[in-house]
């Protein structure tokens, strides 16, 4: 590898200086992500406080608007979503209302405003920002509009009657499992070896971030005790790692730091990222690092998104967690169903998803690692991607 020469010193005080938190990257921020991150998960069994009325049910109704708030279009797996909601919404005669915020909070409320106030009979939200939406949320329970979560949970209200997702904590315990078997840590441990580590976690408004890292450490936290992985950096807890809006740029911002300030001397052996967003900010971190195929880390991801499915088959990723979304939609499309006619959706979760005020009923999907060993089996074979679509 091609090693930077430069000051230790300077490295590491510019990686002090810009790795600050989740914003990291020194990317200025006038909100606060330590203190987000400080929130509790919303796993916790506790008791929820008791919701003051239920979450509204429309009246049985044929048809109607089902309004679709969605976060951002600058990854792929949104814009996939979005459009199967969409199509399968439009196929069972609904008319659809699909926004996109491009991970603004508030352009977020103005579009959910506007959905209620263009009569909209049911809402289905994937949040930029969950704890800046209760207000208008409130305005729909008030005004007799259901709410369903699709993938990140909406915090602190109890306008919310379903949620659907995947199990979020299961993804971080298949990125962590994945990084045991791959480098056999147990074995590792027997032969007196270790691997350096990195982490990249998400979004500290996103309840799914918090329950990522959480799986990721269950697996984990034992090999970083034990000096098996080492962490040069030292920032392995949530509020440390996660990066607000699971922001490409401050991934790979991030990732330059560690490189330049703690890895000078010593290569990066595994990249825990938990979003391929972030597997393609520390590509391109590692290529401007000099990394070659011959140290190239392990470096996991989260979505199967299809460019990280090309990067999986270059070998400039090496995991991924594929989450099939078309099967999230089918759930999410039941749930809107229920709430629009009364009748039953398919629920397999009713204690995990507190978000603080009530325990939101949910439908959690499962997630699945790929690797370049499987890739072609769970999204070729599946008809998720084309072969031709990954250049096969
Ligand atoms: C999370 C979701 C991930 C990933 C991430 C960034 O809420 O669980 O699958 O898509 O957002 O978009």
């Amino acid at each position: 590898m091609k090693r930077k020469v430069l000051s230790t010193i300077l490295a590491v005080s510019m990686v002090a200086a810009m790795v600050v938190g989740c914003g990291g990257g020194g990317s200025a921020t006038t909100e606060a992500p330590a203190a987000d991150a400080e929130a509790p998960a919303a796993d916790a069994s506790g008791d929820a406080a008791q919701a003051e009325a239920p979450a509204p049910v429309a009246a049985d109704k044929e048809g109607g608007r089902v309004a679709v708030a969605m976060p951002t279009q600058s990854s792929e797996r949104w814009i996939k979503d979005g459009g199967n909601m969409k199509e399968k919404l439009e196929a069972m005669g609904y008319e659809v209302d699909l926004q996109y915020a491009e991970d603004d909070p508030q352009a977020q409320v103005s579009q959910i405003e506007n959905m209620i106030a263009a009569g909209a009979d049911c809402l289905v939200i994937a949040a930029v920002d969950s704890g800046a939406l209760t207000t208008v949320e409130a305005q729909a329970k008030t005004a007799g509009i259901p709410i369903i979560a699709y993938d990140r949970l909406l915090m602190d209200t109890d306008a919310v009657s379903y949620y659907a997702s995947f199990d979020n904590e299961g993804v971080g315990t298949a990125i962590g499992e994945y990084i045991k078997t791959a480098k056999d840590l147990d074995a590792a441990k027997e032969a007196g070896e270790s691997y350096t580590i990195e982490f990249f976690m998400g979004s500290p408004d996103d309840n799914n971030a918090v329950l990522l890292h959480k799986g990721v450490m269950s697996v984990l936290e034992k090999y970083l005790k034990d000096g098996k992985l080492v962490c040069k950096s030292g920032r392995t807890s949530f509020e440390d790692t996660c990066i607000l809006r699971w922001s490409q740029e401050t991934a790979q911002q991030n990732c330059e730091n560690y490189l330049t300030g703690f890895y000078a001397d010593e290569d990066l052996d595994i990249a825990c990222t938990a979003f391929d967003g972030f597997a393609y900010g520390v590509k391109a971190a590692l290529q401007g690092a000099g990394y070659t195929a011959e140290n190239w880390p392990l470096v996991t991801g989260q979505d199967a998104e299809l460019m990280a499915c090309k990067n999986i088959l270059d070998g400039t990723q090496t995991a991924s967690i594929f989450k099939d979304t078309g099967l999230l939609a089918d759930k999410c499309v039941t749930m809107v169903e229920a709430v629009m006619k009364g009748a039953e959706p398919e629920i397999n979760d009713t204690e995990t998803y507190n978000n603080n005020v009530v325990v939101v009923p949910s439908y959690l999907c499962t997630p699945v690692a790929v690797d370049k060993d499987n890739l072609v089996e769970v999204v070729v074979d599946s008809g998720y991607y084309q072969a031709a679509d990954l250049g096969l």
